[in-house]
């Protein structure tokens, strides 16, 4: 985004782009939302999206395409196998990361299945900076263990630090050391870290990281995901790369990985996925898979409308303007709430605004779900739709006991393009109201719940009437409408 001094006035995030198609939202009056919120077991995935004024769950396949984006759909090339689409869309990430062969998948989770399918035995270990909920899974699933090594200060939720997503590199020899090289499938580094509050991580570490990797003869992965947000704080924060274009950082990353794969619901602002392999033997090794379980080769369960967007949305994830639209709208809301006492983690990352749930509701103990509680009461308290990172987004120990997470966090995610900065206001005007009314917050309890990735379908209950009350409370400060 371009630096844009004000004259008169404080100088405030300014969009490069203007909306060209809207959809119409709705806020539903607070009685109305409290039913809803039953209705959907106190879990804010379970809601319809007819439910909500704002919603923040996710950056996954919700942001703005833009007018090139949608004009590159309507030449899309649908054939079942050998579609000129896919060939364009080959090409275009073979020039921006100078890796060949590209396997579509349907989206990013189905790039992580493919690949631990393929090299995760029982027993192994996986390092990782920090680990994502279904790239933790895949691992798991297949009896191998995760290894997050994430540098300390990364957990931190108040910091000034540039780069919280680092990986420890002391910490990564002493795991090679006590695992044994042969017994690590791969490392996993994530460009920026989803569950820290998208946090991300620095060009001279990756490098670095790799290099370890390398001595061993340990594979290496990147999940790119998020790389747009990373991008751009890479150029932001890191001073040997201040000079370097997007492109030219963009390519020395890929450079250090041997496997690269994404989530196209972020990365490319469109749906799908796909995973660059550089080494020919190892892509013709996991091509099987694609064909397996997504799709022929030449579109791995996406639409080629999609493949054509994101083609266009890969190009524009090398413009500056654009990626920065994400992490200053964040980082307005996020040192907005800071300043008015709201516990945020700190700085501002990519991908959305991010809560300290243990310190905004701390009488709330973990068992209960600080975070899966705020998030629900911020719907109530105003339509708008969080997500709940924390003990709640785990899965159970073994022994049945709850996996305490190191974080527990409301992320509020800012889906690219798409909010308004009157909306961003809306947003810190209701935490901030909620966070005056913390103590009115209460805990949560299970009366549904899956095995596996819980978060998604689990269906809770409040442990006490406190949804009752602060409903009441809210409505005596804001009257029944909204
Ligand atoms: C870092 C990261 N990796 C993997 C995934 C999984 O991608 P998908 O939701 O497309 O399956 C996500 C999704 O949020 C993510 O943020």
């Amino acid at each position: 985004m371009a630096d844009i001094k004000f004259y008169s006035r404080p100088a405030v995030p300014l969009e490069m782009h203007k909306v060209k198609i809207v959809q119409k939202l709705t806020l539903l009056p607070s009685e109305e939302r409290l039913k809803r919120m039953e209705n959907a077991g106190f879990n804010t995935f379970l809601l319809h999206n007819g439910d909500i004024f704002m919603d923040m769950l996710t950056d996954s396949g919700v942001n703005a395409m833009s007018d090139n984006m949608q004009s590159a759909m309507l030449r899309a090339d649908d054939a079942y196998a050998g579609s000129e689409t896919f060939y364009r869309m080959n090409d275009k990430l073979t020039e921006l990361f100078g890796i060949k062969h590209l396997l579509p998948a349907h989206q990013g989770r189905a790039c992580e299945h493919i690949i631990a399918q393929h090299f995760v035995k029982p027993g192994n270990c996986v390092i990782m900076n920090y680990h994502f909920t279904t790239s933790k899974a895949h691992v798991t699933r297949l009896g191998g263990h995760v290894e997050e090594l994430v540098k300390d200060e990364g957990l931190v939720t108040k910091s000034t630090l540039p780069f919280k997503g680092n990986i420890d590199l002391d910490k990564v020899r002493a795991c090679i050391a006590k695992e044994g090289a042969d017994n690590i499938a791969y490392m996993r580094l994530e460009a920026g870290t989803n569950l820290i509050g998208g946090q991300p991580i620095s060009y001279e570490n990756m490098k670095a990281a790799t290099d370890i990797a390398r001595e061993h003869g340990i594979l290496t992965v990147l999940d790119a995901s998020l790389l747009q947000d990373n991008l751009y704080f890479i150029k932001l924060r890191e001073e040997s790369m201040k000079d370097k274009s997007i492109r030219e950082i963009t390519r020395m990353i890929a450079d250090l990985f041997d496997i690269i794969y994404f989530s196209a619901r972020k990365f490319g602002f469109g749906r799908g996925g796909g995973i660059l392999v550089r080494e020919e033997a190892m892509f013709h090794e996991l091509e099987d898979y694609i064909t397996m379980f997504e799709g022929f080769l030449t579109y791995g369960g996406m639409s080629v409308k999609e493949m054509e967007a994101m083609i266009v949305g890969f190009e524009e994830t090398m413009d500056m303007d654009i990626i920065s639209q994400g992490p200053i709208f964040i980082d307005h809301c996020v040192r907005a709430l800071d300043s008015l006492g709201v516990p945020m983690v700190t700085p501002g990352g990519g991908l959305g605004a991010h809560i300290n749930a243990r310190e905004f509701v701390s009488h709330i103990p973990s068992e209960e779900y600080p975070a899966g509680s705020l998030v629900a009461a911020l719907y109530l308290c105003g339509g708008i739709r969080g997500m709940e990172r924390g003990t709640l987004s785990e899965e159970r120990n073994p022994d049945g006991s709850e996996h305490i997470a190191s974080v527990e966090m409301v992320r509020l995610a800012f889906p690219r393009r798409v909010f308004t900065l009157s909306q961003t206001e809306y947003v810190i005007d209701r935490v901030k109201w909620l966070y005056d009314h913390r103590h009115l917050i209460g805990g949560l309890r299970f009366v549904h719940e899956p095995k596996t990735l819980r978060f998604f379908t689990g269906k809770l209950e409040p442990v006490s009437d406190w949804p009752r009350k602060l409903i009441d409370a809210y409505i005596a400060d804001f009257g029944e409408e909204c």
